[in-house]
């Protein structure tokens, strides 16, 4: 039953977009369970709990975005092959560089903020206002934490030239 209420051509755009933002959440979850693990230095404690509560929170937004596709009548990218294939966030190496690791999840953030208003102009030319509520929330919190994020890597830097 259509009980959504769309033609479902309209969402193909949205579903895509979702699709590719759920592949690229896959990479970067998988990047701070990396970090959190293999972090070293003066720094280990604050980054390794800051990467967990990052990677519990990425693991709970993966359930969200793949569930939203499923009640959009759609079917999620569910293997590590195709997360690998499609993702813009790049796989990252094992580093133990804790600046490194703060500059590179940032990197990550970029990836999946721009990914983010892609799916939320899509789903606003579909008038999908579910999604754009959903994925709206995800990007103002994303925002929020790489502004947290920056002010560690400036105050580092600021360190560094002294
Ligand atoms: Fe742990």
């Amino acid at each position: 039953m259509n009980y959504l209420g769309f033609n479902p051509n309209s969402l193909t755009e949205t579903v895509r977009n979702l699709n590719q933002l759920l592949a690229d959440y896959q990479v970067y979850y998988q990047n701070l369970r990396n970090f959190h693990w293999n972090v070293e230095g003066e720094n280990f404690f604050d980054l390794h709990a800051q990467f967990e509560a990052l990677y519990t929170d990425a693991r709970i937004k993966i359930d969200e975005i793949a569930e939203r596709i499923l009640t959009l009548r759609s079917r999620p990218v569910s293997t590590l092959t195709d997360y690998l294939e499609t993702s813009n966030v790049e796989e990252a190496r094992q580093i133990t560089n804790d600046r490194k690791m703060v500059m590179t999840i940032l990197d990550n953030h970029k990836v999946l903020i721009s990914c983010m208003r892609d799916v939320i102009s899509a789903a606003d030319k579909a008038g999908d206002e579910g999604t754009i509520d959903m994925v709206g929330g995800f990007l103002s919190e994303l925002e929020k934490k790489s502004w947290m994020l920056d002010a560690w890597a400036s105050r580092k830097t600021e360190m560094a030239m002294a």
